[in-house]
């Protein structure tokens, strides 16, 4: 039980990533609150489960993340880890790409990001310690077709990683990004059905990697877990690929 006793919050935690991630928190021994808009799933996933906390609403919403923060510690009086997993994915190139897309791309992968960050900090910089574990994607670095908004929002995540580790270091908080290839959730399949050819994109996409295959949402949850467990206590600002190796081949 690598997070006995912990107490996690993971924003889009009903579906993918997030969703693996709350999954593998709970079955090692964290007390989890799940974020999500998708309040529907989140209330089912959550059901009877005393280790789980359902808080719905938008992580753009700066109200209700400090009002969901709150809620978590005044329920289990601690915060140790915050894992930052909403996102959202609209594709396009730079020229069609409208300015209400781009920031609606922002708000929630960029924005949503900083202020889940920031309100978690202030709880684990009093407690002088708590890790920060963000999601931006292997694109942010390799660059990537047609999506300009969304690649552009994933190099802010990794920017404002850094700045929070380098920042918080001293105070006992670590901050650390997962840089996922393309994992097999409803993200990545509405991707490939927004393409004029589904299967042609589907099939180039997995070609990247070099292990020629999508990751499994289960498989970023057990990199999350590295960085929001005790397992790296001296990893901080870090970027770590679970990309099948797409940044080599
Ligand atoms: N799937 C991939 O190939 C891939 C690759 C690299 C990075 N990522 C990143 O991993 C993270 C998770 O992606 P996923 O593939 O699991 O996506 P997903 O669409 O399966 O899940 C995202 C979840 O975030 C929630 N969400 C979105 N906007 C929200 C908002 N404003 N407020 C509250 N909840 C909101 C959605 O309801 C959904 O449950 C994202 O940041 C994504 O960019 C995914």
């Amino acid at each position: 039980m690598r997070l006995r006793d912990k107490v996690a919050i993971v924003t889009g935690a009903a579906s993918g990533i997030g969703r693996a991630t709350f999954d593998l928190f709970l079955a090692e021994g964290a007390r989890v609150a799940a974020v999500d808009r998708d309040g529907e799933a989140l209330a089912a996933q959550c059901a009877g489960r005393d280790a789980a906390m359902a808080i719905a609403g938008d992580v753009v919403d700066e109200g209700f993340a400090r009002r969901a923060i709150a809620e978590v510690v005044a329920r289990w009086g601690r915060l140790d880890a915050m894992v930052t997993a909403a996102g959202i994915s609209l594709g396009q190139p730079a020229l069609t790409t409208e300015l209400e897309a781009w920031d609606k791309v922002f708000a929630v992968n960029a924005k949503g990001t900083f202020l889940w960050a920031r309100e978690a900090l202030r709880v684990m910089e009093k407690a002088r310690s708590g890790s920060i574990v963000t999601i931006a994607s292997q694109l942010a670095f390799a660059g990537g077709r047609g999506n300009a908004a969304y690649v552009a929002s994933k190099g802010a995540v990794v920017s404002l990683t850094r700045s929070i580790a380098l920042d918080y270091a001293a105070s006992g908080v670590r901050c650390n990004c997962v840089l996922p290839g393309a994992t097999d959730t409803p993200m990545l399949r509405r991707a490939f059905a927004r393409n004029p050819d589904p299967a042609a994109a589907e099939a180039r996409s997995r070609g990247r990697h070099a292990m020629d295959r999508f990751g499994r949402p289960e498989e970023t949850a057990r990199a999350i877990l590295f960085l929001a467990s005790d397992d790296s206590p001296f990893t901080t600002g870090a970027m770590l690929p679970v990309e099948g190796g797409w940044m080599v081949a």
